[in-house]
């Protein structure tokens, strides 16, 4: 075998890693939650989550990667020296492969909904007509599946050319046009009419909200989501670092934390500002607020309302790809090593298998597979809800405490690479105690029923 594929430069690492930050999460779920759980407050509590826990248990993660120099399986096995910490390398990789099949149809929603825009026929929707028009999609006997198979043809094609020249290169051209784009969408919304009120409805908080026990088990959860945390990935692309550019890990961490809040924030600047300059829409509408009402949105700003949305839905498929192909890569790294592959097949056979898993969930919205009910939930929600609500923190917090308590100290803070011991305490005192006592709150709120 040759030797493994490694990043060229660390920003190259930092932007791949931001790519895979940036997604749905940000656009889709974040400006949601924060709708009904009461703006700016909500705003704070993420914060102070994402700082505290977030941070820590990325440093962490690549730190594991970049001592394995392995798939997240891999490294674990050769960080953790075999012990049952291994676990959290295999449920990464069954829960990144999980996500990404349902990830994948999402994404593939938006690239109808761009095709949409620019074939008129969202434009042609009678006002109040956009949740029809969105059910009839998702909801098709076929059709989602389609637009599920074009994206996860994409990720395969960019996961086929490997680590440098696929993973690296198509995030170093997304990123930058993903931020030329979110701040002309920006520039523009703070224009219209409702940007005052927008902006109130984001940052003033409304201290009441912080009486309800669902906006910090929220806040957790969206922390780890958006940061791609608990599944396998920053371990995968940790394992890509060369002494080069592992260098400084909790910078780099700190700039990827920073650009996906800064995004976050940004994009929920845009949404919500629309939203009040029509008037007449709540801000709380759950997770159809990009599909259904955004366009209603859109299709009500005289003259501009296209180019605004074609924009919009670009920006959030290129966001949503570079997530899903960070997603798909966890499994693909563990193939080539797993049963020792070529990156090309591995990545031809893991995307057929993911797009298999993932059509289900592309039909049960509606769709043929819509009466099929899993402990209540269609397909896809119940598995959203398995992985984003068990898997998902149980991986975080294997992650946590391994490299808490289960690492050598100095091996944890020689790889990390933290130039200032008195962080570098702090780091292990977040990760001991603080951020493992918040996930089992969090996963016993789950399992009890309480929660968002
Ligand atoms: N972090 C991504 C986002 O915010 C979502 C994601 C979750 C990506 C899990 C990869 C893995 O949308
Ligand atoms: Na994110």
């Amino acid at each position: 075998m040759q030797g493994r594929e490694q990043w060229a430069t660390r920003y190259g690492f930092m932007l791949a890693a931001v790519g895979s930050g940036v997604g749905l999460g940000n656009i889709w779920r974040f400006p949601y939650i924060t709708g009904e759980l009461g703006g700016g407050a909500f705003l704070l509590v993420y914060l102070i989550c994402v700082l505290i826990i977030g941070l820590p248990t990325m440093i962490a993660e690549f730190s594991i990667g970049k001592r394995g120099q392995l798939d997240a399986v891999g490294s674990f096995q050769k960080t953790a020296k075999s012990k049952p910490w291994v676990i959290g390398g295999w449920l990464g990789v069954i829960t990144s492969f999980l996500i990404v099949s349902f990830y994948a149809v999402i994404t593939g929603w938006v690239l109808y909904y761009m095709f949409s825009y620019l074939t008129g026929a969202v434009q042609q929707v009678e006002p109040g007509g956009i949740g029809e028009f969105f059910e009839g999609f998702i909801g098709h006997d076929f059709l989602p599946v389609v637009w599920q198979i074009i994206v996860m043809a994409i990720i395969v094609g960019i996961l086929y050319f490997g680590v440098k020249k696929g993973i690296e290169l198509s995030n170093k051209i997304f990123m930058p046009l993903l931020a030329v784009i979110l701040i002309v969408l920006a520039g523009y919304s703070l224009s219209l009419d409702g940007a005052a009120e927008g902006l109130a409805f984001l940052f003033i908080p409304d201290w009441s909200a912080l009486g309800d026990p669902n906006l910090y088990l929220a806040a957790i959860g969206q922390a780890f989501f958006t940061l791609s945390l608990g599944m396998g990935i920053m371990v995968t692309y940790g394992g890509y670092l060369s002494s080069q550019t592992g260098k400084r890990l909790p910078g780099t961490a700190a700039s990827i934390v920073l650009l996906d809040t800064l995004f976050a924030i940004v994009v929920g600047v845009i949404i919500f500002i629309s939203i009040f300059t029509i008037g007449g829409i709540e801000p709380d509408q759950g997770p159809t607020l990009i599909f259904a009402v955004l366009p209603e949105v859109f299709n009500q700003m005289a003259g501009t309302g296209t180019f605004f949305a074609i924009l919009f839905f670009f920006l959030v498929f290129i966001a949503g790809l570079s997530s899903a192909i960070s997603l798909a890569e966890v499994s693909v790294s563990f193939a080539i090593r797993q049963f020792n592959m070529s990156r090309k097949k591995a990545a031809l056979i893991v995307g057929a298998l993911i797009t298999l898993v993932g059509v289900p969930s592309a039909l049960s919205q509606g769709g043929p597979l819509g009466e099929v009910l899993i402990f209540g939930e269609t397909i896809l929600d119940f598995v959203d809800l398995l992985t984003d609500s068990y898997f998902l923190p149980i991986g975080g917090l294997i992650v946590v405490l391994f490299v808490g308590w289960g690492w050598k100290r100095s091996e944890a803070f020689e790889t990390a690479d933290f130039k200032n011991q008195w962080l570098g305490n702090l780091w292990l005192i977040l990760l001991r105690f603080v951020a493992p006592i918040m996930i089992i709150i969090i996963l016993l709120a789950n399992y009890l029923g309480i929660g968002v």
